[in-house]
């Protein structure tokens, strides 16, 4: 939702601090600001706009200070105001915090700050904490305020009466050596570098300074010094010891490496993604397994792209392994699911922070649910939440628009039926051995597509990217194919693209075809005969209505001569992989179209990588 970021160093930590936030922005960006203690108190640059647009007009790196904390807003509370921009200060300016999360009882706190006459400069749930805070510090007694930890009791009584959620990262003039800092199902890490301390939302924070983390849990808070850190907890004040966790990502594989958009470059990582989740230990497959296995059921859930990442975990556990494992958008899990003991809910979530998700899984685990993960953030609140997590490892995704970490999930989600149905003997060991062969195969495929075919993908999304209006359609498995990539096309380029199965066309939408619809058919390879067939039949539905069609397929001979009006031809594969290369097409194909049409490609217009609110 937002991006939180500070440092505690021993020089001028502007230009680092204005870095982290840019790293930072794919969480929230339409405004940013920053809070830097120098000699004289706390000087906050802070305005709406990107990072690059905000620093343009504030230079935000330019005050002096060895201390500071920033923040990338994506707008819950309160519209996209400079006011309402973070970080926020207090009434006399000794106090500045930024927040990441809704506070849900803010109003009647602010109806109290108030009335004892605190003046608020914005509309948000965030400027409430940072009068909390100023309020107990100055009620404390002088000899307590002289106190070492006054601030810090302060600061904690403040936390104390927040309702909702919360990462909170606060500076004063009264410490100034200190971030203290606050966590409850917001994320909050801190990055150890020896003689400069950071924290962050995530690892994108520090990446470039330092690999050693430590991952706050709900309900701890921590004070920050450049060579010093402890964590306690927020309830009864307990030191709280935790293990550094070694970050593996590279700073650079955050980075953009010569490609216009880390969209573009996340998708070409792809054949690298599916070696990685193929390369997934064997024995985190197997633990999965044995858990469906044991279970009466098994919900997949996720939202957004999870969403359908789980539905096309639905079709392959179901064709491959002849189990059935519903698929639930996380947001109506309550209002679907039945659970007991025996229940198990699989999670997918790339960010590993997504509110709907995580309250799904609480709320399964609350009622005795097993639980388990894929996710690709190392120490995200779903990653520690669930009894069970396989990291996926498909490195930082940074554009807003997850590729390759929904393909990794959809071929780890593949990997675990196929062990499922060795186990049900839905497939022979020798099957097994030879349907991974075939899997083996997909990166070089990926590459050859993205080698050969991204430059034709290119020229039809730009000869097509007047059209206002798509139909995606597919059946079976390319069922959800046809939706991940329909979202795709809405979420980066802002097309409406409705993706159905190919055979509830006829049921109704079928009255909207005429030569002004344009639809994309997602064809399965001819050997899927009846799928084939039936797919063909949908399109010649369309044809008979002059419907306009692209038809993505593996190059079969059709009976029908003219079946497509374009097409983008595929290498011939067997069926099982047949589908995740038509998803790389769609990709290219959404990516190009929002080229055209000059789309804020990696962070479009009120979306961010992680949804943290209901
Ligand atoms: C947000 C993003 C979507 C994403 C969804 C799930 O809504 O805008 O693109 O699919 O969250 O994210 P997750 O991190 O849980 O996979």
């Amino acid at each position: 939702m937002c991006g939180i970021s500070g440092i505690a160093g021993f020089k001028n930590i502007g230009i680092p601090l204005l870095d982290s936030i840019r790293h930072l922005e794919y969480r929230g960006y339409d405004s940013c600001g920053i809070a830097i203690l120098g000699s004289h108190g706390i000087e906050v640059r802070k305005n709406i706009g990107s990072v690059d647009e905000v620093n343009e007009r504030e230079r935000l790196s330019e005050p002096d200070g060895k201390l500071g904390i920033a923040h990338t807003r994506w707008a819950t509370h309160g519209g996209v105001t400079k006011e309402n921009t973070h970080p926020h200060l207090s009434c006399k300016g000794d106090f500045a915090l930024v927040h990441n999360g809704i506070i849900s009882n803010y109003q009647e706190l602010k109806k109290e700050l108030t009335r004892e006459g605190h003046k608020f400069h914005s509309e948000t749930d965030t400027e409430v904490i940072v009068h909390l805070v100023e309020k107990y510090f100055k009620s404390s007694k002088d000899s307590v305020r002289q106190a070492h930890d006054a601030v810090e009791k302060a600061f904690i009584k403040a936390i104390k009466r927040l309702e909702g959620t919360y990462a909170v990262a606060m500076v004063t003039i009264y410490e100034k050596d200190k971030i203290f800092c606050a966590k409850k199902e917001s994320p909050l890490v801190i990055g150890i570098g020896g003689d400069t301390n950071y924290i962050g939302s995530d690892f994108n924070a520090f990446i470039d300074y330092t690999k050693n983390a430590v991952v706050l849990d709900d309900d701890e808070y921590a004070v920050v010094s450049k060579d010093r850190y402890f964590i306690k907890n927020t309830a009864n004040g307990e030191t709280v010891r935790k293990k550094i966790t070694e970050i593996h990502w590279d700073s650079d594989m955050a980075k953009k490496g010569g490609y216009p958009h880390y969209m573009l470059k996340e998708i070409y990582e792809q054949p690298q993604c599916v070696i990685n989740a193929l390369q997934v230990d064997k024995l985190l497959i197997k633990k999965i397994s044995d858990m469906i296995i044991e279970s009466k059921k098994t919900y997949l859930i996720g939202v957004g792209t999870t969403y359908y990442v789980s539905l096309i975990g639905e079709y392959q556990f179901s064709s491959v392994a002849g189990i059935f494992t519903p698929a639930i958008s996380s947001d109506e899990f309550k209002n679907l699911a039945h659970i007991d003991k025996n229940t198990l809910v699989i999670a997918l979530s790339q960010s590993g922070e997504t509110y709907d998700t995580l309250n799904a899984l609480k709320y399964a685990k609350n009622k005795g649910a097993k639980t388990a993960a894929i996710v690709n953030v190392m120490g995200s609140s779903i990653a520690r939440l669930a009894d069970y997590t396989i990291l996926q490892g498909s490195g930082p995704e940074i554009c807003v628009i997850s590729t390759k970490a929904a393909l990794s999930q959809m071929i780890i989600l593949l990997m675990a039926a196929i062990e499922i149905a060795v186990r049900n003997k839905k497939l022979t060991v020798k099957n097994k051995t030879e349907i991974e062969r075939h899997i083996s195969h997909l990166p070089e495929i990926i590459q050859r597509v993205l080698n050969e075919k991204s430059g034709f993908i290119h020229t039809i999304a730009q000869k097509y990217s007047h059209i206002n209006n798509w139909l995606y359609l597919g059946r079976g498995k390319y069922y959800p194919i046809a939706l991940e990539s329909s979202l795709k096309m809405k979420e980066v380029a802002y097309v409406h693209a409705e993706g159905m199965p190919a055979g509830f066309l006829k049921h109704g939408t079928i009255a909207l075809i005429d030569e002004n619809l344009y639809s994309i058919m997602f064809m399965p390879p001819k050997s899927d005969e009846d799928l084939y067939r039936l797919s063909s039949g949908s399109a010649e539905e369309i044809k008979a209505r002059k419907g306009f069609i692209i038809g993505f397929h593996f190059g079969d001979k059709r009976e029908s001569e003219k079946l497509f009006n374009e097409e983008i031809v595929l290498p011939k594969v067997p069926d099982i992989i047949a589908p995740f290369l038509e998803l790389v097409v769609a990709q290219l194909f959404a990516y190009f179209t929002a080229v055209a049409l000059k789309r804020n490609i990696d962070k479009p217009r009120s979306l961010a990588k992680s949804v943290t609110v209901a």
